[in-house]
């Protein structure tokens, strides 16, 4: 096979658990997905496509992902801290038999990230930092159940927000849609990012390079890179089957980034100015793709 994986006789169980002859399930599939590696394309390994038993997996842990940050909108507000959505999380998604996936990982301290205003990711919790009336704050939540990990971050407005910050945060939802639409079986990851970059520019905003979506699943994060600055028709083929996150991070200023706070993590809009993501999780499917985590 393409990608250095065995293939099955034409008589033997496909690969993706359906209990059909390979013959009559995925072989048509990967002679296509071999033929688009021969004429140089950028073909995913078949490890990172998922069986319908994995989108399964990957919907129950996600179940427990959008349920967290659907209490985070109940209950989010002014005079709310960090600190406390923070401990939200970790109650919900334990109670509920998860693992937040953010905790520990890479030594991250918290269990999920709270990135307000210029805070473009990676903002840690904390108990002394209380959201005021104005602020804009991505919370991002990620999940694992059964070894299925799912990923997903909305914006939320605190009480009376200023109208540039109130349009950066609905035009930055917006680019993620135009993402989302751009997803067609057989095209390009590349057209994510295209599509992106397109409607952030018609706003006036940037758009960061140096984050961008990720193969998810088995993994938190897997190929393929997601990037949401991208020429259309580039990168790897969009193959029914994988899973991955859009999550574009928009700035209402100039591009550049600050990644020396000495936490480590938290990183800034070098100009200061204000900054919003959103993320969902999708698997690509035959006509489109269709949402896992939002
Ligand atoms: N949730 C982030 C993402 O979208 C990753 C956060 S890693 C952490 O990929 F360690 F900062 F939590
Ligand atoms: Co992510």
């Amino acid at each position: 096979m393409y990608d250095g994986q065995e293939q099955p006789g034409r008589n033997d169980e496909c690969w993706c658990g359906s209990g059909r002859k390979y013959k009559k399930c995925h072989l048509a599939f990967d002679e296509r997905l071999e033929e688009l590696a021969n004429q140089g394309f950028e073909v995913p390994a078949r490890s990172l496509l998922k069986t319908p038993e994995d989108i399964e997996g990957i919907k129950r842990s996600a179940a427990i992902n959008i349920g967290v940050l659907d209490y985070v909108a109940e209950h989010i507000g002014p005079g709310v801290t960090t600190g406390e959505i923070d401990r939200w999380v970790y109650d919900y998604t334990t109670e509920h038999g998860g693992i937040p996936a953010d905790l520990d990982y890479e030594g991250y301290p918290k269990s999920v990230c709270t990135s307000v205003n210029e805070v473009v990711c990676h903002g840690i919790p904390s108990d002394d930092h209380m959201l005021g009336e104005g602020d804009i704050v991505n919370v991002d939540c990620s999940t694992i159940l059964d070894g299925y990990f799912s990923d997903s971050s909305r914006m939320f407005c605190i009480g009376e927000v200023s109208p540039e910050r109130r349009r950066l945060v609905e035009e930055t939802k917006k680019a993620m849609e135009a993402g989302i639409a751009a997803v067609k079986p057989w095209g390009f990851v590349g057209d994510i990012g295209a599509a992106v970059h397109a409607h952030a520019q018609s706003c006036g905003f940037t758009v960061v390079r140096e984050f961008g979506g990720h193969g998810i699943g088995h993994e938190f994060h897997e190929d393929p890179f997601v990037s949401h600055v991208a020429e259309a028709g580039t990168g790897m083929v969009l193959v029914p089957g994988l899973v991955f996150t859009i999550e574009p991070m928009i700035n209402a200023g100039e591009q550049p980034i600050d990644m020396s706070d000495p936490n480590g993590w938290t990183v800034r809009t070098a100009d200061g100015s204000d900054t919003a993501q959103w993320e969902v999780q999708v698997v690509v499917t035959e006509d489109g793709c269709e949402l896992l985590s939002w």
